[in-house]
């Protein structure tokens, strides 16, 4: 018996076959409902066009999908020596034609949530004729036909009336796409049910058996193995939103895109990529903030392509915690299993690094620790898991804490991170980024600005700095109770009393914040900085001894 065979689907440049994916859509009838339901001045919307191209590129990997796996069928029926070209049997064409069908739903989804949100889906669709259309025998793209049709039925039949003019309904290209995925997954759905509880488990499970990978995705049978994560627990910042900082920026995005490009079928990068990306500064530069954005911008990136990724943050509470054994060792877990050992592509942020490097060197560590500790700089130099491109690192510290070989053990060339340093960017900064929500009740003349713009730069302050200032700028202009009319308002009105409310603030007044947080608040805030710093590495080292001191209690040193 030959080992079974992997089973792997990417869409090659140009596609598998546009033109005939292309009529089909067409001759759905699904274009045209776009433009009825949610008519654009020229036709369809920007919207509809995206989503649109979107079904496409997904239909055509699903055509891809179905041919990758009749070939293996075939493949394995005609192992013996005959020359006889075997047919697929009724079962293995509803399992292939599942498979195209899992494919598609799966590629619609996410094509289109890159455009609206992706609807909430209920129970599944009742299809009689589920069983008849995937047993159909002719070319997978006449099936892809059939289900453009039914989709198209569908979306005529659901698609909310244009006439809602509530507040909150969505636009109507947005509802029309939304009910487009929604029957994708409906359909999705009813697929696999039928499948597991019909006669073809055993060809599913026998699909099951096997590696698949379907455009960077493994699937576990019909499905995709591992949904990627949602949730992020990122800020919601893009690039746009950092001031300053462009080489830090461009060379973290230059990086994400870098690693997006790993060759799962080759299992290597056709870059070479130094994957740590290291930047020092003051505290409040903006490092934070900056590594965020890229993290948004590097799964936003893989999403559009469709390669599996996840980026994530590393807290130090995972690692050094006072629970038994959850000491830096849970680090080292981290990268080998977590980033390395993810089924995709990996992006880390590992903010203030100075901080375990501080701590690695404390008084009142044991040898252990230490070197518990040092493994995890393993990362840096290759032993911890390999630097082939899957994936990336992007980590920071405060200048003042790092001595030069504590740098150079990181990066060969650490990037400094300066923040906002020229009055243009810090009058960007307070008027376009912090205080755009209130907007109406600061100065409008740039003359202010240029003028706040250089007193921030006489005062060196910080990003951070800066931030503060414009809260208080805010509550200046916020200060007021709510009357008791505005509960009963609606929307409307209650913008209205809030304007009435709010205090403008003059270009003086703007100045006097900039010198009052210079003179009473600025040497405090940097000092609870530090402050914060040495907090942080007394309670690492503080948590480290505790994991040994439960390790010993239980007999479990380790
Ligand atoms: N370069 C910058 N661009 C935009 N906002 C900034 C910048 N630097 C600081 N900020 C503001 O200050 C806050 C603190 O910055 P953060 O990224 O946490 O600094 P760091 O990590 O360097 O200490 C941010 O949330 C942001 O509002
Ligand atoms: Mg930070």
């Amino acid at each position: 018996m030959s080992e079974l065979q992997n089973i792997s689907v990417s869409l090659p440049k140009g596609g598998f076959d546009r033109a005939g994916v292309t009529a089909a859509v067409k001759k759905s009838g699904l274009p045209g409902q776009f433009e009825k339901l949610a008519p654009g001045p020229f036709g369809k919307t920007a919207t509809s066009l995206g989503v649109l191209e979107g079904v496409v590129a997904a239909c055509d990997l699903g055509l891809a999908a179905a041919e990758a796996l009749r070939g293996v069928i075939l493949d394995e029926a005609a192992s013996g020596a005959s020359f006889a070209v075997p047919e697929l049997t009724r079962q293995q064409r509803q399992l292939v034609a599942a498979f195209q069908v899992a494919v598609t739903a799966d590629s619609v989804e996410r094509h289109i949530a890159e455009w609206v949100h992706e609807p909430a889906v209920e129970g599944s669709l009742e299809m009689d004729g589920l069983s008849d259309l995937l047993a159909h025998d002719g070319p997978p793209v006449e099936l892809l036909g059939r289900v453009l049709r039914i989709a198209a039925a569908y979306v005529q039949m659901k698609a909310p009336a244009r006439t809602s003019d509530e507040d909150d309904a969505p636009e109507p290209d947005h509802a029309v796409a939304a009910t487009l995925a929604a029957f994708f997954e409906l359909l999705r759905r009813a697929t696999i049910t039928y499948l597991k509880s019909s006669s073809l488990k055993p060809l599913l499970s026998a699909l099951e058996a096997r590696e698949v990978r379907v455009a960077g995705y493994p699937y576990d049978g019909l499905e995709i193995a591992e949904r990627i994560e949602v949730e992020t627990g990122l800020l919601p910042v893009s690039p746009s939103d950092i001031v300053g900082n462009d080489e830090y920026v461009e060379a973290g995005l230059k990086l994400a895109r870098a690693v997006a490009g790993y060759d799962f079928e080759a299992g290597k990068n056709p870059k070479k990529i130094n994957p740590v990306l290291f930047g020092l500064g003051r505290p409040g530069s903006g490092k934070t903030i900056t590594a965020h954005a890229v993290g948004n911008y590097f799964l936003n990136y893989c999403r559009e392509r469709d390669v599996p990724a996840q980026f994530r943050v590393i807290q130090r509470t995972e690692w050094a915690s006072s629970y038994q054994n959850a000491s830096a060792q849970n680090l080292v877990r981290i990268f080998r299993e977590e980033v390395y050992g993810f089924d995709g592509v990996s992006g880390v942020y590992w903010p203030d690094i100075d901080t375990a490097f501080a701590s690695r060197s404390a008084q009142g560590l044991r040898m252990e620790e230490k070197q518990n500790l040092g493994a995890v700089f393993g990362v840096f130099d290759g032993t911890l898991l390999p630097k082939d491109g899957k994936w990336f690192l992007i980590c920071d510290a405060n200048t003042l804490h790092m001595d030069e070989a504590t740098i150079s053990r990181i990066a060969q060339n650490p990037m400094s991170v300066d923040g906002p340093t020229k009055p243009a960017q810090y009058a960007k900064m307070m008027r376009e980024l912090m205080l755009d929500d209130v907007a109406r009740f600061v100065p409008g003349d740039d003359l202010t600005w240029q003028k706040v713009g250089k007193l921030c730069v006489e005062h060196d302050l910080s990003g951070r700095n800066v931030e503060s200032i414009c809260n208080n700028i805010r509550s200046h202009i916020q200060d007021f109770e709510y009357p008791d009319e505005y509960f009963q308002a609606d929307g409307a009105r209650r913008k209205e009393i809030i304007d009435d409310l709010c205090k403008p603030v003059s270009s003086a007044q703007v100045l006097e914040y900039v010198e009052d947080f210079v003179e009473f608040r600025q040497e405090a805030e940097d000092e609870a900085e530090e402050e914060k710093f040495k907090r942080e590495v007394e309670s690492i080292v503080r948590q480290l001894n505790a994991s040994r001191a439960a390790a010993a209690l239980t007999g479990e040193e380790g």
